[in-house]
């Protein structure tokens, strides 16, 4: 089957790779009809982890069983159906948890396992023609027959439900003011989830105009930290005051102000977005932060930086009794309900999403996301 390989720091070739066979009981085979590229695959493609050249890309996967297992019960040859980027079994302690971004048996020696990912386990990406799915029955979602919503449908994979993890890790509440640090995909949905749940005001922090431009579509107030400090302008909306939550839906690779909007070679300050968040947030607030930290970063700006150590101004973080919550989204927790939003109309996600190209585009598609051109937003490839 044809596949998107990584090849080398920025480049990507869509290759010929073996086909995935059903090699347990439980697994089954996905023809896959829609798989988005994410900025974690950016992560990956810059040569900012360990990934080896010849991982096969694509953690975000939607399509329609070609083939199940002996030992699938509940899903169908022909069924519609998106997968959790999370890996699990449903049966480990932090999957009976609700944690199935921890899951401790489909990645040995490491709590979490996805598809097409650096350290996450043996499973192969689906920015191809099919996917091999373990433990087919927990991880397959079920979706309507047919082809509406295939786009909003998608972001089920990965970015719907993190942009609400996001919102969940901040707590927030009906009527809280809330800032989103990262107008990128996850950002964007970190800002429409907090709406979702009845947030007052929503603040978006970016630099990237069409990113900015769709926060401020869905009712979001736009804010450019090239222009001045984003906690300024915040406060300043406010009268002086700060927010009630902050969610951080940049990560490691955030760039200081005025630094080019392409990604990739800038002026990184992996701690800035941390920092401004702990100013900005009120005292006894709360920080969700689902933007993505390295325990070992090959391109760190510093000694500290390649290894994921970062400058925390915790005294102020003390100070003002702010909480503070982080890492993979559980997908399983969240999908179902916002598939069930979508299909009743109540949430349509894929305002985020800018191009759907062929499978064979995506090396073009990869470059154009990563220096966030042509107002490459979200990339839906289709095989
Ligand atoms: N926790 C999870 O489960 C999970 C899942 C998916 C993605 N992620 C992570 O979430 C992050 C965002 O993902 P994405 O797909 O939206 O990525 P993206 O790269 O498309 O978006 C990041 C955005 O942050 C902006 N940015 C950079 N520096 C900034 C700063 N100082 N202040 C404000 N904005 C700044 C960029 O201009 C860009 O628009 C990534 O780190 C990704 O790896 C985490
Ligand atoms: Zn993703
Ligand atoms: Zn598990």
């Amino acid at each position: 089957m044809r596949a998107v390989v990584y090849k080398e720091p920025f480049k990507v070739a869509v290759e010929n790779v073996a086909d995935p066979k059903i090699l347990h009981p439980n697994d089954a085979i996905v023809r896959i009809t829609s798989s988005c590229i994410c900025g974690s695959d950016l992560h990956m493609y810059e040569g900012r982890t360990a990934a080896q050249p010849g991982i096969v890309f694509g953690h975000e996967n939607m399509g329609v069983i070609e083939e199940v297992g002996a030992a699938v019960k509940e899903r169908k040859v022909g069924d519609r159906v998106v997968m959790p980027f999370n890996v699990a079994c449903g049966f480990c302690n932090n999957c009976l948890g609700g944690f199935t971004g921890f899951c401790t048996t489909v990645n040995p020696g490491f709590a979490g396992g996805a598809y097409g990912y650096v350290s996450m386990g043996p499973w192969v990406g689906g920015q191809a023609e099919f996917l091999q799915v373990p433990f087919a029955d927990f991880n397959c979602l079920p979706l309507p027959a047919g082809t509406e919503h295939e786009a909003a449908f998608a972001l089920l994979a990965d970015i719907f439900p993190t942009g609400y993890h996001g919102a969940e890790l901040a707590g927030v509440k009906p009527g809280e003011s809330v800032a989103v640090f990262g107008a990128g995909p996850v950002g964007l949905m970190a800002a429409y989830s907090c709406l979702i749940r009845g947030a007052a005001e929503v603040y978006v922090v970016d630099h990237v105009k069409e990113r900015l431009d769709m926060a401020e579509s869905i009712g979001a107030t736009p804010i450019n930290y090239d222009t001045a400090s984003p906690v300024d302008q915040i406060k300043e909306l406010r009268g002086g005051s700060g927010v009630d939550k902050g969610i951080d839906a940049v990560g490691y690779q955030a760039t200081k102000a005025g630094s080019s909007a392409v990604g990739g070679e800038q002026d990184e300050v992996p701690n800035i977005v941390l920092n401004q968040l702990i100013d900005v947030v009120n005292p006894t607030g709360a920080l969700g932060i689902p933007g993505l930290y390295v325990p070992s970063d090959p391109g760190g700006v510093d000694a500290n930086a390649a290894r994921g150590a970062l400058s925390l101004n915790f005294g102020q973080l003390f100070e003002k009794g702010l909480k503070l919550a982080t890492g993979q989204c559980n997908v399983k927790q969240y999908n179902a309900q916002l598939r069930d939003l979508i299909i009743s109309g109540k949430a349509k996600p894929d305002f985020v999403v800018s191009h759907e190209v062929s499978l064979d585009e995506g090396p073009d598609a990869y470059v154009k996301f990563d220096r966030r051109e042509d107002g490459y937003t979200k990339v839906i490839l289709h095989p």
